[in-house]
Parts: structure tokens; C-alpha cells; sequence
């Protein structure tokens, strides 16, 4: 694996599922494997699990490494070429990246959508430009429109818990009072749609996902029809995503609590375990009483980050020698 962006590069489930579970076991086994090797981890967005745990992977596998916080202390940065640089933005991106490259072996980006122009988001414009322009091997630390680093620990999460061979699995939408970006939710049915699941999602009217995350998966509109026998239920909340209207891209169409996944939502599962990539909105998204419960699997998901991010660090620095 040379660069990590989507459920694609990373090729048979299965084996990476086996893979993720080895180094559960030994998660030192590879140690020598980052020697002398720099990972530069590039934040233009907060994060808490993300950079811990991509962090701990690095020292797994025997890394140095190196966090930018590109809007604490560096130089603001120009994304648009042709620009007369005439503004608050010091240095284009164009010279930055290829300078980041310089002084590591492996880039990390975390570049969230902007909401301004739905084509430079769904076409990954800043990851995209960390892969032309620095020469280094980069992956996601959660895009504009993906986060698969995330998806993969969910994917383990859900091998690690399911009491049936093949669960169902449910992504629903709950309300939330900013506008947040489609990556979470659209690799997560990125990853379900390559597994070994059944895979259903929920939600409002006006909140399709891009096509290209939901490939087959069923749509249900009524949430508690898509909750009826469910062994997982995800949730997350999403902006539109502008699919049936691109006018309403990035905006918040609804904010009702009878989407907040609640004891009585839970109950019309199949005594569903409740999985969230977090941060989450208490009594927004979930209910204290959900996600206190033992069914609640948030922690364990969130440990998980750490053994996805030492797969696919493992994999790129196995491919760059
Ligand atoms: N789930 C996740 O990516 O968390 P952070 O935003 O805290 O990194």
C-alpha cells in the first residue's frame, strides 16, 4: 500500500481484518519495522483520537514523529493557484507540501470538508494535492468526504462483538446543532458495503449520501422499520450532502430529536450493541443512558483507532523499505 485514502486500498477484508486482529495480539511484533523512518501527521482540524492514536501506532511500529497544527503557529496557507497573494495567507501550499515531504518518510492529513464548493470537497482537492505534490506516501487522518481510518476500527469493532455471523448492521442519522461533514458516514457504508454484514441506512428525507458511499446498501426513511432486528446501530449526524438538492450542500435540513437514539430506539433492535466514532453530542445524538449502557461499544471503537492506524502504517512502510 503506497498512499491510504479509501476501503480500496486496502485491498481483501479479511486479510486485513486477520491482520488488524494479529497485531491486537502483539501489537509491538513490528518494532523495527519504523526504524530511522519520520511520520509527519499535517492538522488543519481538531482531534483528539486521531491524533493520539495514529501517534501510539507510529511508536508501535518504531517511528519518529512529527504534528504540524497548520492553524496554531504555522504560516496560514493559500490552496487556490493564481491567486494574487496579497492577503492573511502567507505561504501557497504548492511550496509546503513538497517541503513537509522533505523532512519525513510518511504524511498524515486531516483536512475536513469546507462546504463552500461541494466539487472541491468531493474531489479530495488538499488530500489530493498532499499525494502530487510531496512525493511521500500520505493517508487520511479523515478527509472531506472520508475517514478511513475510522471505518477500519468500526470494521474491527464489529468482527471483534458480533454474536451472529452476519449482523445487521444499521448507519442512522441524529440530529446535531452544527453542520458536520459526510466522511464518517460515507466510509463507514464505504467499509459495510465490502463486508461481511447486512447493511441498512436511515435517515431523513434530503439526506441521501453520494451514491458512490452507498453503492447497494438498503435506504430505509422509517427509522424504526431500518431498526427492527438491527445487532449494530451507528449513528452519526451528517450535513446534506446536496445529492438530490445541490443548492442545500452543507446545510442543516433538520434538527429533530426524534432521530436521538434513545432506550425506546434501542429497544426495537435486536438488543443491538450502540457503536459512535465520537466526539459525541449527549442527549443530541444519544441518550446518557445508551451510551453508558453495557451494550455501548464507543470505548472499545475508539481503542481500535490505535490497531487501524498500525495496519495501515505497517503496510505503507513494508512498501517503502
Ligand atoms: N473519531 C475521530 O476521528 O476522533 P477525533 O476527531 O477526536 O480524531
Amino acid at each position: 500500500m503506497r498512499h491510504f485514502t479509501n476501503v480500496k486500498d486496502m485491498g481483501d477484508l479479511h486479510v486485513a481484518l486477520q491482520e488488524a486482529l494479529e497485531i491486537k495480539k502483539d501489537r509491538y511484533k513490528y518494532v523495527e519495522l519504523g526504524k530511522h523512518k519520520t511520520l509527519l501527521m499535517v492538522f488543519f482540524n481538531s482531534s483528539l483520537r486521531t491524533r493520539l492514536s495514529t501517534q501510539k501506532a507510529a511508536m508501535n511500529l518504531g517511528m519518529n514523529v512529527i504534528v504540524l497544527d497548520v492553524n496554531q503557529g504555522a504560516w496560514k496557507l493559500e490552496t487556490e493557484r493564481g491567486v494574487i497573494m496579497d492577503g492573511d495567507k502567507s505561504e501557497h501550499l504548492l511550496e509546503a507540501v513538497p517541503v513537509m515531504g522533505s523532512y519525513c518518510d510518511i504524511i498524515g492529513v486531516r483536512s475536513f470538508a469546507h462546504f463552500e464548493n461541494r466539487e472541491d470537497d468531493y474531489t479530495e482537492k488538499i488530500l489530493n494535492q498532499f499525494i502530487q505534490y510531496s512525493g511521500r506516501p500520505v493517508f487520511s487522518m479523515e478527509a472531506a468526504t472520508g475517514h478511513p481510518l475510522q471505518a477500519f476500527a468500526d470494521l474491527i469493532t464489529i468482527e471483534e462483538h458480533k454474536e451472529t455471523k452476519r449482523p445487521k448492521v444499521v448507519l442512522t442519522w441524529a440530529p446535531h446543532p452544527k453542520a458536520l461533514p459526510q466522511a464518517v458516514p460515507n466510509s463507514f457504508a464505504d467499509w459495510m458495503n465490502e463486508a461481511d454484514v447486512d447493511f441498512v441506512i436511515t435517515h431523513p428525507e434530503g439526506y441521501e449520501l453520494d451514491p458512490k458511499f452507498v453503492r447497494g446498501a438498503k435506504v430505509e426513511y422509517d427509522q424504526k422499520k431500518a431498526f427492527e432486528g438491527a445487532d449494530f446501530i451507528y449513528a452519526k449526524n451528517w450535513a446534506c450532502p446536496g445529492v438530490t438538492r445541490p443548492e442545500d450542500y452543507g446545510k442543516i435540513l433538520s434538527k429533530d430529536m426524534s432521530w436521538t437514539v434513545d432506550a425506546e430506539h434501542m429497544s426495537w433492535t435486536n438488543n443491538a450493541q450502540f457503536m459512535h466514532c465520537l466526539p459525541v453530542r449527549r442527549n443530541m445524538i444519544v441518550s446518557d443512558d445508551v451510551i453508558e449502557s453495557p451494550r455501548s461499544l464507543v470505548i472499545p471503537e475508539a481503542a481500535n483507532r490505535e490497531i487501524s492506524a498500525t495496519v495501515v502504517l505497517k503496510r505503507i512502510l513494508e512498501e517503502i523499505g
